[in-house]
This record gives C-alpha cells, structure tokens and sequence, in this order.
C-alpha cells in the first residue's frame, strides 16, 4: 500500500509539516518513490527581456530551495525521491501529475503561504481533496 506517494509542498510551514508525515508514511509503508512537486507561476511575456529572463531564473532558483529542503525534511527513506517542478496553477499541477504518475496517495498541507488566515483548508487542499484521482492525506 501507498508504494508511489506525491508530496506537494510551497515552501510553507505546513508544507514541511506534510514532508515530515510523508517520510513518515514512507518508512512505516516501505514505499518505492516519494515524488516531490512544486508549482510556480508562469511568468506574463510581456515583461520582456532582460526582466522576464531575470524573473524566470529567480522563481527557478526559489522552486529548488523549496524542492531541497522538502527533500531534506522527508529525510531517509527505502522509496527513491524524485523532484518535479511544474508551471502552471497548483491544484491543477498535482491533480496531473498525481494521474500521470499513477500515484496511490498525495500528502500536502491544510493551508500554506496564503496569508488569508481563519480558513480550514486553503484553495489548493481544497481542490486537490475535491477532485484527487487517489486518496489525500492533508496535514495540520
Ligand atoms: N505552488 C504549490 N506547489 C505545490 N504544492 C502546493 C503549492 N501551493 C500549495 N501547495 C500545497 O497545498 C497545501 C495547501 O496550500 P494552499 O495553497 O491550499 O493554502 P494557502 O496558501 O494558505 O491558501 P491560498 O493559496 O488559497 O491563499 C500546501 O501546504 C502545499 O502542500
Ligand atoms: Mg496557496
């Protein structure tokens, strides 16, 4: 159970609270893959070079931090760890990728860097729960 498990993360403290229970859940299921996936938003075109190269570069440089320490966080494991980083919205990214990979559970938090606070579940939990192709496990 649970051998291909995809862990979303934003770089938000909860997101790390949900590597924490994936590594977890790694371990305790002896699972083969840990994906890891981080969503940015694309950049508008007309910013034009220099700028937009400049703002791509930078939100690639700041999705692999989020990518590194999430790694770190989900700590040894028997499951390999990939990374994917996916532009575009990220209820949609993980709902994709969670199909294409075929995974058995995806593991993300209750709220993330959204600064609306008093919400349960913030948009993404939201969506990902509403239309998930597996089980979800959504961290406090
Ligand atoms: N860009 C993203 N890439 C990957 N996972 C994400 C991304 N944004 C959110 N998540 C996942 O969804 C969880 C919940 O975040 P969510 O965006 O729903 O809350 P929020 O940021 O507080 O609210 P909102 O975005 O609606 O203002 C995060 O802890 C993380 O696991
Ligand atoms: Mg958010």
């Amino acid at each position: 159970m649970f051998e291909r498990i995809l862990l979303a993360v934003d770089g938000s403290a909860h997101a790390l609270r949900a590597a924490r229970v994936a590594g977890d859940l790694a371990r305790a299921m002896n699972s083969k893959i840990v994906r890891i996936v981080v969503a940015y938003e694309g950049i508008p075109a007309y910013l034009g070079e220099p700028n937009l190269q400049f703002a791509i570069e930078s939100r690639l440089k700041d999705a692999q931090e989020i990518l590194q320490k999430a790694e770190e966080t989900v700590g040894k494991t028997p499951a390999e760890i990939h990374t994917e980083l996916i532009e575009g919205s990220p209820a949609e990214a993980i709902i994709e990728v969670a199909r294409t990979r075929d995974s058995h559970v995806i593991v993300i938090g209750s709220r993330g860097m959204g600064t609306l606070t008093g919400l349960v579940l913030g948009s993404t939990s939201q969506k990902v729960v509403s239309h998930a192709p597996c089980p979800v496990l959504i961290v406090r």
